[in-house]
């Protein structure tokens, strides 16, 4: 099974504050979404990519991916993630009608290792209707009140962070859209809301998310572990 990858990259990149939208902040010379991209097709389990660009940046973003020989089409993406999604998603159904495999992966998540990729989409051709990647806590986690007193400590060995790639069978991603309205910061989130169950895979540390300075410093590092 081959599946159409949807990456959100229309995000402003506030916290990075590198002065550009995140998607293109260059790591070892090359942007980030470049990188992500390029992770999906050399996955070998991803047969068409469609890239939410900040929609000022729609010609860069799509010269930056021809440039790299990285096939993808790129739409406007939205105000929030979720319609940033919502508009990639409603492009790839078009564009790939026959897809039964949805993954949505966040281009901040550039250096996700392929067995990664290839694990979700692997659980969705064998019946799932919705697998994300998790990791176990590191941390303990507080509940706080508005002020930040301590409300109550869940357990930590029941709660994971969760990344992407999100994998979904296509009909359920539609449905998750059409009727959950509203917005979620991941896409499980929707579906969630639609009463569908969704799985969880093994994550990787290589699959955090570039939203800091720090996490940049990491990213570098991390790409030139992968590189040699
Ligand atoms: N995203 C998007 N459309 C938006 C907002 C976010 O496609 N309107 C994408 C980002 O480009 C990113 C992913 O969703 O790949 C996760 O969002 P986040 O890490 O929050 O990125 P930014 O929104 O760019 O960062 P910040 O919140 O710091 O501005
Ligand atoms: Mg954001």
């Amino acid at each position: 099974a081959r599946a159409v990858a949807v990456v959100p990259a229309a995000g402003r990149g506030e916290r990075l504050g590198y002065g550009m939208p995140k998607a293109l902040v260059p790591v070892r010379g090359t942007a980030l979404l470049t990188h992500a991209v390029r992770g999906l097709l050399n996955a070998g389990c991803v047969r068409h990519v469609v890239v939410a660009a900040p929609p000022a940046d729609v010609e860069v973003v799509a010269a930056l991916l021809r440039d790299a020989d990285l096939p993808a089409d790129v739409v406007p993406g939205g105000a929030d993630r979720t319609d940033s999604v919502r508009r990639a998603f409603e492009h790839a159904v078009k564009a790939v009608p026959d897809v039964r495999v949805v993954l949505v992966h966040d281009a901040a998540r550039a250096f996700t290792p392929p067995s990664v990729i290839r694990a979700v989409v692997a659980a969705v051709a064998s019946g799932a209707p919705a697998v994300i990647p998790v990791l176990p806590m590191a941390d303990t986690v507080k509940q706080v009140d508005f002020d930040g007193t301590v409300l109550a400590t869940p357990d930590r060995s029941a709660l994971r962070v969760v990344q992407t790639p999100q994998g979904f069978a296509t009909d359920v991603l539609t449905r998750a859209y059409a009727e959950a309205g509203d917005s979620a910061t991941d896409d499980a989130g929707l579906v969630e809301k639609i009463g569908v169950p969704v799985a969880t895979v093994p994550g990787h540390a290589c699959a955090m998310k570039v939203t800091t300075p720090f996490d940049l410093a990491i990213a570098e590092a991390v790409l030139a572990g992968q590189e040699n």
